[in-house]
């Protein structure tokens, strides 16, 4: 039977006020996960209440899956769990339509503060500087400058510089890729690398089938290229659903299709293998491009780095887009592409734009993963990633509405939440902007406003600064979730 949670005159029950109190404390960490709490008698001597209210408080505890009782032995703190997001079914009803992409004012506003050094960095998909070997790469910028002294204030070839493409080529055979340093184009970044692909394979009018939710960047850039969208749900576990991709090309005029393969952001998911050589066969059948970002492909917490597709390109149709961005230096802005059969139109495109990627940091870049250490960092990163996934998580499930469920990331630095539908990530976002928080909202990550409910976290900074700010951000979506009372809403959340 459910416990009351009320009594007729509105005030709480006094069992509450002891779920209340043992909630907070478990919560602030007096009591760990896995100890044993004090015995019912014991509680009851120490509060000073009956032996049934804290029977009945330590009912609702288990209910609200605090603690479990083990026969004979006593109330245990289990491990904060939150649920994680269920696998997307494929729905060949999706909306499959092409369409316009208007990201408005309002949007554009709310993106250009994500990153707003003033405010706890809980939106960005930046790297945290503080974990990149900044130093190090600084120190071959300026050697790399005195030994290259003409070289570095030249203009470099628009495909880039040769040292450089082929650390890049050796790093690729990680991702299962065997690929000549003469087929990798240089690029400012990898969002440049996706724009040229864009630009490369795709004509004003023409409709690019994408991932949904996605990295708003990419909505923006094919709003500016007069694209259309056809938006493909995205399996929190396994990526693009590539059955309803299949369905949309029967029925939309898709000229190109985008995919996150490792690590997507915001959904943090890999494309298993197999779904990655169907997805380039079944493109292949049709001569559709496919734009890949790899991106965050270093970046596993299990440390096996995962192919990318373009490991099962033999049409030469997968642009393979990264960079060293989430690795070592996002202001170096060295990227790649591999363009396969259309590297001379990007090629053209990259000399059309800005000529080429600058010289000094192609050259630093270069030396880094020649001589730097690139995968001692590596794993350093992404230890530290895991560890902090698993702290955010961790505090997302202490912190957010019961109902709350999040992705399940295998990489990279992005946690989804998805909150009661009661929850409006949009104001949610400009209740945590007065409190100095920054947070990205879901209806970023789409063209259709969906995700209303959702917000994109950072793992990539965590101190106790930001775990406050995810305890304010809980507060605030268990009051807008209309969790008012302690019994179904995390203890601190409401005080905090
Ligand atoms: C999927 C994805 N691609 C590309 C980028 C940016 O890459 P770059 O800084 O190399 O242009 C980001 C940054 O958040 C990203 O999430």
């Amino acid at each position: 039977m459910p416990l009351q949670r009320r009594r007729r005159d509105g005030k709480p029950h006094l069992y509450e006020d002891v779920v209340d109190r043992i909630a907070h404390m478990i919560k602030g960490g007096s009591f760990r996960c896995g100890e044993r709490i004090p015995s019912i008698r014991a509680m009851s001597d120490r509060l000073r209440v009956s032996v049934n209210t804290v029977a009945a408080a330590y009912a609702r505890l288990e209910d609200l899956r605090l603690v479990e009782a083990r026969p004979q032995s006593g109330f245990y703190v289990l491990p904060f769990e939150v649920a994680a997001l269920g696998a997307r079914r494929p729905d060949a009803r999706e909306d499959i339509s092409a369409r316009e992409v208007t990201i408005g004012d309002d949007a554009m506003a709310i993106i250009r503060r994500l990153s707003d050094p003033a405010l706890v960095p809980l939106a960005t998909g930046a790297p945290n500087t503080a974990l990149l070997p900044y130093r190090k790469l600084n120190a071959l910028l300026a050697a790399e400058a005195r030994r290259h002294p003409v070289e570095s204030a030249s203009y470099g070839s628009p495909r880039g510089n040769k040292h450089l493409r082929q650390q890049i080529s050796r790093r690729l055979l990680t991702a299962g890729c065997s690929v000549a340093p003469e087929e990798i184009t240089v690029t400012c970044g990898c969002v440049e690398a996706v724009s040229l692909a864009l630009r490369a394979v795709c004509r004003p009018g023409d409709a690019v089938a994408i991932g949904s939710p996605v990295y708003y960047t990419f909505l923006n850039a094919i709003q500016h290229l007069g694209l259309k969208v056809v938006e493909i749900p995205t399996d929190p576990r396994e990526g693009l659903d590539i059955d309803v991709l299949r369905f949309a090309l029967r029925h939309a005029p898709v000229r190109a299709v985008v995919a996150i393969t490792n690590f997507d952001n915001p959904l943090g998911c890999v494309m298993p293998d197999r779904n990655k050589q169907r997805l380039v066969e079944l493109l292949a059948a049709d001569g559709i491009p496919l734009i890949e970002d790899d991106v965050y492909g270093d970046l596993g917490f299990s440390g096996s780095r995962p192919a990318s597709a373009k490991a099962f390109d033999r049409a030469g149709l997968v642009l393979q887009c990264a960079s060293v961005s989430k690795t070592l230096a996002p202001g170096y802005r060295v990227g790649w592409i591999v363009a396969g059969r259309f590297q001379a139109e990007i090629e053209a495109l990259k000399a059309l734009t800005n000529i080429a990627t600058p010289s000094p940091t192609q050259l630093a870049v270069a030396e880094f993963l020649a001589t730097g250490g690139y995968d001692r960092h590596l794993r350093s990163l992404r230890r530290t990633y895991h560890v902090q996934m698993a702290q955010l998580r961790s505090a997302v499930a202490r912190h957010f509405p019961p109902a709350t469920r999040v992705s399940l990331p295998a990489g990279g630095s992005v946690l989804w939440v998805e909150m009661p539908d009661r929850v409006d990530a949009l104001k949610l976002h400009a209740e945590a902007l007065k409190h100095g928080i920054a947070v990205a909202p879901g209806p970023l990550f789409t063209v259709g406003g969906d995700y209303r409910n959702c917000v994109r976290l950072s793992a990539s900074t965590w101190s106790p600064r930001v775990e406050k700010a995810v305890a304010a951000l809980g507060a605030m979506a268990c009051r807008a979730a209309g969790e008012d009372s302690v019994a179904s809403c995390p203890a601190d959340a409401r005080t905090a």
